[in-house]
């Protein structure tokens, strides 16, 4: 059990490694709105964790303005919250060379994203992607975060950052030193699906446009994607016992539910029995209704990158001068001289 006694605080981040979808948006955003008041939230730009695959430089510096640009959109406050890019703070990058030499070997063998994404190509895949997990947790515990809120794929690495906190208190008699985050992934939409395909997650790499909600994506594009998801020719059933063989089903009545904060159940009981010709324009009214506005706020922020230069430099000091004193400790315990 951990004892830390310390701020409750918040970091999450999100690669500029393509445009923002709904997954993202329910996964992460919406939550990181909701928390921004309860707690002392740093909400980062993860360009360190893009290059860990390939990334067109040019593109990347529009994708973080992009991401920054989302956050803003969906209601995050930068008088509040830190949102900032995180090569901007180097205390990053000097805790995760710590944490490399904290965490194991097996423990990163175990990761099941870096297996999904090297397939049986590993040999190709460069370092950085292995150790990926091991920069996250420094972006967690070098703000000494004790709440990270992340869809359900982070579960895995979550759990990689308590270990190496656990053990980097162990080793060094530092008790409680660091926190043992908790990962905040509960609640409807932590896990969207692909529109194409029910059994793969929405992801920003799908090489289908037609995968994924983008929060650019105009109401017409949003309800031609809604329309033309993939479904099956049975009516939507009444129970949600019902959804247990139909992902793609599951997936929709899931975002409806996500969106319009009923439960899979509520949704049946207004659409069961029905079919997907009543079920999808009201699924795609509902999501131009929630995401479209986002979109137009975002197009307007992404036509001002003065600003948003201006909203990640500030949020960039804020965040170092946090991280900054931790680092400084860390490098003392670890024994390394002033
Ligand atoms: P990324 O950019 O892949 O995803 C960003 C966030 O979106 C969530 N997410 C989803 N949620 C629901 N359904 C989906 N289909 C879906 N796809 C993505 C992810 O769970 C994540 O919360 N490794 C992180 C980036 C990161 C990070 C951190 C997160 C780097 N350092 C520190 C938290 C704390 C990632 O997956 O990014």
């Amino acid at each position: 059990m951990s004892g830390y006694q310390g701020p409750m605080r918040v970091l999450s981040g999100i690669q500029p490694s393509g445009g923002m979808h709904l997954g993202n948006y329910l996964g992460a955003i919406r939550k990181f709105v909701d928390l921004q008041n309860e707690y002392d939230c740093h909400f980062c730009v993860v360009d360190m964790h893009a290059i860990t695959v390939w990334q067109d430089p040019v593109k990347l510096r529009a994708q973080t303005f992009h991401i920054a640009a989302s956050y803003l959109a969906a209601g995050v406050d930068p008088k509040g919250a830190a949102i900032f890019h995180q090569s901007a703070v180097r205390a990053h990058a000097e805790l995760a060379w710590i944490f490399n030499c904290v965490a194991r070997l097996g423990w990163l063998d175990r990761m099941t994203q870096f297996k999904d994404k090297v397939g049986k190509d590993k040999e190709r895949a460069s370092v950085g992607l292995y150790t990926y997990p091991v920069l996250q947790a420094a972006d967690i515990l070098v703000y000494k975060a004790t709440h990270v809120p992340v869809g359900e794929d982070q579960k895995q690495h979550l759990e990689l950052s308590r270990d190496i906190a656990a053990k980097f208190n162990h080793d060094f008699k530092a008790e409680d030193f660091f926190p043992l985050p908790e990962p905040l992934i509960k609640g409807p939409g932590a896990r969207i699906m692909s529109l194409r395909d029910g059994t793969v997650k929405m992801s920003k790499s799908d090489p289908s446009q037609n995968a994924c909600v983008f929060l650019s994506d105009d109401k017409d594009t949003i309800a031609r994607k809604i329309k033309k998801a993939k479904t099956d020719a049975e009516p939507l059933p009444d129970k949600v016992e019902g959804l247990a063989d139909r992902p793609e089903v599951a997936n929709l009545v899931g975002i409806y539910a996500a969106l319009s904060g009923k439960s899979d159940t509520e949704v049946l009981s207004s659409f069961g029995g029905q079919g997907f010709g009543a079920f999808k324009p009201a699924l795609a009214d509902l999501v131009v209704e929630k995401i479209a506005p986002i979109g137009d706020e975002l197009r307007r922020l992404e036509a001002d990158p003065g600003f948003l230069q201006q909203v990640l430099t500030d949020g960039a000091e804020r965040a170092a001068a946090t991280a900054d004193p931790i680092v400084k400790q860390v490098k003392e315990i670890v024994g390394f001289v002033a």
